[in-house]
């Protein structure tokens, strides 16, 4: 039973990228040369570049200034805070989504839940991982979507309690999110991605 689940659960996922990459150009009116193609990754991968600079670096200057405790606060206040700022100054709505999210802010719709999936099934079979950049007809936009990777020191509040995850730091995670999916994870791992709206 297990077997022929995870035999389903494989054939289903190599599906992904293929219907990813159709759904960017098969049934996608929205044709680009190259170098335009080009121009939006780059102004995706720049967008992404300072918001993950910013909230990279206030995290580990609360981290190193005030511990994980503090840490925790900060993020719950101000990195919904953070990420809109670089939208505002850079024109491009950016902000983060993940399968398994601490925020429900961040929970991810029908096409970001492709796109994590298509990230998710590369890093599984260590393939290389790559932006990605998509048609959103509803929008009449383009969606630029670029992986983000557990590192080690993410472990300290999204990890076990065997690699890094101490005890009160799951108890205050709980009691400002109570229905949190964000913990349990290892270096290496898909922790979400960054969407910018181009
Ligand atoms: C000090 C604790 C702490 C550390 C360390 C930490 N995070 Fe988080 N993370 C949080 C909190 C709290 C939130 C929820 C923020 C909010 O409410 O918007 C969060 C949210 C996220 C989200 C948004 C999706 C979601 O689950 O809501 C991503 C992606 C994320 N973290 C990735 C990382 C990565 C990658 C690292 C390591 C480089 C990391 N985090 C390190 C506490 C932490």
């Amino acid at each position: 039973m297990m077997c022929l689940r995870s035999i389903r659960t494989q054939i289903a996922l190599l599906w992904v990228p293929f219907l990813l990459f159709c759904g960017s150009s098969c049934s996608n009116k929205q044709v680009v040369s190259e170098a335009e193609r080009k121009a939006l990754m780059d102004r995706g991968a720049e967008v992404v570049g300072s918001a993950q600079t910013e909230l990279g670096s206030a995290l580990q200057q609360q981290l190193k200034d005030s511990g994980v405790l503090h840490a925790i606060a900060y993020c719950n206040e101000h990195a919904a805070g953070i990420t809109a700022g670089v939208s505002e100054r850079s024109g491009h709505k950016v902000y983060r989504r993940s399968l398994k999210y601490r925020n429900p802010l961040n929970k991810p719709s029908d096409i970001e839940k492709n796109a994590l999936k298509v990230f998710e099934y590369a890093l599984e079979h260590e393939q290389p991982l790559h932006p990605l950049l998509q048609w959103n007809e509803a929008d009449s936009s383009f969606l630029y979507f670029a992986p983000i990777v557990v590192q080690p020191m993410c472990l300290n509040c999204h990890g076990t309690r065997d690699n890094g995850l101490a005890q009160e730091t799951f108890e205050r995670i709980i009691s400002l999110y109570p229905k949190d999916k964000a913990f349990n994870y290892e270096a290496g791992q898909l922790r979400g991605m960054w969407v910018v709206e181009l």
